[in-house]
């Protein structure tokens, strides 16, 4: 594959925080539909995550621990491919399917194509009924990780929450994930949220509190290379890297929603102009359900257990109790 790049990455940011915004070649791209006779992976009729597909967004469904759908592990030449250090550039929720479309994506990140392929094949499968409703945005983080850090530093927290913004609520995301190395812990437990108000608390620190509760005992690992699929009610977290490592995170999201947040890609083949908002969930104002908590579980990574904002690249890490 070809070292060379024509992308150019454009920086911005808002509220102190930074991003790069990567810009995609309008030619070259890769299109395709899904195949869903290629897919070999068995529907688990019975998992929480595939019952609940295309159902509309419900806290109740955190009250069900769900684990992941594994989809496998990838092939060799699968693996080689997208953990190569090519020059990807860091992307936040391309969309490379509109509804009703193909798959479109921009040859720099070719690469990735084989394993958004697998997911589409199983997506074919899985949501035949719902299919051309979704958007599917795709988000590709690849570098080094420093010993003790997460290459996406978060809370415990789940991918497409709906909270206060939405309503009324539309239906879950789903989403697929594979990592070369570090994979995700999921926390495979009962969350209860009936005491909490989404206008007022903030859900991801309880999730934080819940799984403490617990000391993670309920922390389960995809295995690296091991593709799956997720909900918005599969609580997880990244891990810290043991040790230097060049990780390569692939997510490939399905929403009925546009994401039109400030810092998401922009996919030169399609044809859209959604004007994009400042949007975070610190302007929210929300807090904590359970102030007393270890102050470690309900401040964001940016601030210290101060609330202070750090200095230089130290972030805040959620004292989960994983090691008691
Ligand atoms: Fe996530």
């Amino acid at each position: 594959m070809n070292r060379q790049r024509s992308t150019a990455v454009q920086k911005s940011g808002y509220r102190g925080k930074h991003f790069t915004l990567p810009s995609f070649s309008a030619e070259g791209g890769i299109y395709f539909e899904p195949e869903p006779e290629k897919n070999i992976v068995v529907v688990p009729a019975d998992s929480p995550v595939i019952k609940t597909l295309n159902s509309v967004f419900d806290l109740k469904n955190f009250k069900v621990p769900r684990r992941p759908v594994s989809l496998g592990i990838l092939t060799e030449d699968e693996k080689e491919l997208m953990a190569a250090n090519l020059g990807a550039p860091r992307t936040l929720d391309l969309p490379v399917k509109f509804p009703g479309s193909n798959f479109r994506v921009p040859r720099e990140l070719a690469q990735f194509v084989p394993v958004i392929k697998r997911a589409a094949n199983f997506e074919a499968v899985v949501n035949a009924r719902c299919y051309d409703e979704y958007y599917c945005y795709l988000t590709i983080d690849q570098g080094f990780v420093t010993p003790g850090r997460l290459q996406r530093e978060a809370p415990c927290h789940v991918d497409g929450f709906q909270g206060a913004r939405w309503r009324p609520k539309v239906r879950c995301n789903h989403t697929y994930t594979v990592s070369n190395v570090v994979p995700t812990a999921y926390y495979v437990q009962p969350f209860d949220f009936d005491q909490l108000d989404e206008a007022v608390h903030n859900f991801f620190w309880e999730m934080n509190y819940q799984v403490a509760q617990t000391n993670s005992r309920f922390a389960w690992q995809p295995q690296d290379y091991e593709l799956t699929l997720m909900d918005c009610f599969c609580v997880h977290r990244g891990m810290p890297a043991l040790k230097r490592v060049f990780r390569t995170f692939v997510r490939i999201s399905f929403e009925v929603r546009i994401f039109d947040r400030e810092g998401n890609a922009h996919n030169p083949l399609f044809q859209y102009d959604w004007p994009m908002v400042k949007r975070d969930i610190e302007e929210l104002g929300l807090v904590a359900f359970h102030p007393e908590s270890d102050p470690s579980l309900r401040v964001f990574p940016w601030q210290g257990v101060d609330g202070k904002p750090l200095k230089g690249r130290r972030r805040t890490q959620p004292k989960l109790r994983t090691h008691g």
